[in-house]
């Protein structure tokens, strides 16, 4: 066949059956049968040699047309039927990595972690940064730089757990109060500070009162300026913002810390009427922590100018502040890890404390 007049006709059937090639492997067959060596339009090509010289031109130029139209169609048609196989392959592979809800499985804020997450809340409203120490201390930040040298009494107090010595030699203890992160502070950082230090420590003891491992939240401001009057404001806008009572009382009683001088133990008013604690202006007192300015010694163990640098430190048991806001009656309880205690008194994690309703400004 070597007029133009079929070519229309053929080019016709390509296309359709280019469009109707159902998968790749279909297509390839109908390339080679059209466009490879011995395909329709490659053997028009090379018979062109037979045509009328006048009419070659013409021929030629037509059944280069014809290939070209019959080569875009089917590298088309590879697209879309590349695009479908692919499309189809993923769908096949689909897999759901999504799982269904465990209504069951309804986790609890542990209240002593709700308690810190309270705390750290107010207290960085108050220009405070949190800071932290290990729970294995040298005997050195522990007590030593703390004006607790050996042989004094104040160390009987702490039924210290003593551990090995470090590599070095050096005495190690489980730490008995947060005040070593105080130590850590100074050190390593340079006035103004104000930091509060929330973490565990440990005493030998065991009773209603008393679990060998508790929590306490440091505190400490160290400045040129800072004094006992600052230290009673921070306090009792704390105190009333965590226990949300705006008129709550504090009682500042003398007492001894080693480490401060000034030391004050601070009471909070309650009411023990009809055997019931209830915090409040009732008229009655409750321990509540320990505080005072930092003693000039401890200043000047830590690498700080005790004649130009002041400030106050505190020290607060984070389990008994639990207690008093959340009611709840046996310290023992917390480390129980028994799951209807923590159904009972546990938090939400949708629970995030709010300080808005907390400080009274
Ligand atoms: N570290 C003291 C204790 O555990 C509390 C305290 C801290 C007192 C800071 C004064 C200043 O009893």
């Amino acid at each position: 066949m070597t007029d133009t007049d079929d070519l229309g006709a053929l080019r016709v059937e390509l296309l359709e059956k280019v469009a109707a090639a159902s998968d790749e492997a279909a297509l390839e067959q109908l390339r080679v049968e059209t466009l490879g060596k011995k395909g329709v339009i490659t053997l028009r090509m090379a018979s062109l040699g037979q045509v009328a010289p006048e009419k070659r031109r013409e021929v030629g130029q037509a059944n280069n047309e014809l290939k070209n139209a019959v080569a875009e169609a089917i590298a088309a048609r590879q697209v879309d039927l590349g695009r479908a196989a692919r499309a189809a392959r993923l769908a096949a592979e689909r897999i759901d990595v999504s799982l269904p809800v465990r209504p069951e499985a309804e986790g609890h804020i542990h209240p002593i972690s709700q308690t810190i997450e309270e705390l750290i809340q107010i207290f960085a409203e108050m220009g405070f940064t949190v800071a932290e120490g290990p729970e294995i201390e040298s005997d050195f930040n522990n007590f030593t730089a703390l004006n607790i040298p050996p042989e004094h009494p104040a160390r009987q107090m702490h039924d210290t757990f003593y551990l090995p010595p470090a590599a070095d030699g050096s005495a190690r203890v489980l730490r008995t109060h947060t005040s070593p992160v105080q130590v850590r502070t100074m050190l390593n950082q340079k006035p103004p500070i104000r930091i509060i230090a929330p973490g565990r420590t440990y005493r030998s003891d065991y009773d209603m009162t008393h679990t060998p491992m508790f929590h306490q939240v440091e505190g400490l401001v160290i400045d040129e300026a800072t004094h006992m009057g600052h230290l009673r404001g921070c306090l009792t806008e704390f105190l009333r913002a965590f226990f949300k009572i705006d008129d709550l009382p504090l009682r500042f009683r003398p007492s001894f810390f080693p480490f401060t001088e000034p030391s004050a133990e601070v009471d909070i008013g309650c009411s023990r009427k009809g055997g019931q604690l209830k915090l409040g202006n009732h008229g009655d007192w409750l321990e509540i922590l320990g505080c005072g300015m930092v003693h000039p010694k401890v200043l000047e163990m830590c690498g700080i100018d005790s004649t130009r640098y002041q400030g106050f430190a505190f020290g607060m048991g984070i389990e008994r502040i639990a207690m008093l806001k959340y009611g709840i009656p046996d310290l023992r309880t917390f480390f129980d890890a028994d799951l209807r205690w923590i159904k009972h008194y546990g938090f939400s994690f949708l629970d995030q404390p709010s300080l808005g309703l907390g400080l009274n400004r």
